[in-house]
């Protein structure tokens, strides 16, 4: 079927297979290859994008499913100038990435999370990190650096 939708500010017209999920539009279709894909079960998370604001597991939302919607993926993320947004110079700072392969889902996550709740705590940012599995750090530099952006954007909007 053929669908409209936005990814990262940009207008695409696509014919989809019914059963293509998301990732794989971004990946395959669109070379977005920032998103990643593990599980392909909605477990680890390494597939979250926003859509329409709002984290999702890429791998278990049929492409059909966005047309009308906006998708953001973490080549987004970055500032227009060029510079790295708070929350990834922050994942840099406190290594709180290694292989990387849960990073951009883990920002994504955090992104959305930070975007309503600007003054978390860290049993908050926890929580909202609890479906972006990490097999490498733990999460402690993880939490760390969400923490550390928090203030970071709180001071820069203050
Ligand atoms: Fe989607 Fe794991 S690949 S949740």
């Amino acid at each position: 079927m053929k669908i409209t939708f936005k990814v990262n500010g940009q207008s695409y017209t696509r014919e989809v297979p019914p059963d293509m999920n998301l990732v794989t539009l971004l990946r395959d279709e669109l070379g977005l290859t920032g998103t990643k894909h593990g599980c392909d079960g909605g477990e680890c998370g390494a597939c979250t994008v926003l859509l329409d604001g709002a984290p999702v597991n890429g791998c278990l939302i049929l492409a059909r499913a966005i047309h009308d919607s906006e998708v953001l993926t973490i080549e987004s993320l970055a500032r227009e100038n060029g510079e790295l947004h708070p929350l990834q110079q922050a994942f840099v700072d406190h290594s709180a990435l290694q292989c990387g392969y849960c990073g951009s889902g883990m920002l994504l996550s955090a992104k959305a999370f930070l975007d309503k709740t600007p003054n978390p705590s860290r049993e908050d940012v926890k929580k909202a990190l609890a479906g972006n599995l990490c097999r490498c750090t733990g999460y402690v530099g993880i939490v760390d650096a969400v923490m550390t952006a928090a203030n970071t954007i709180s001071g820069e909007t203050a």
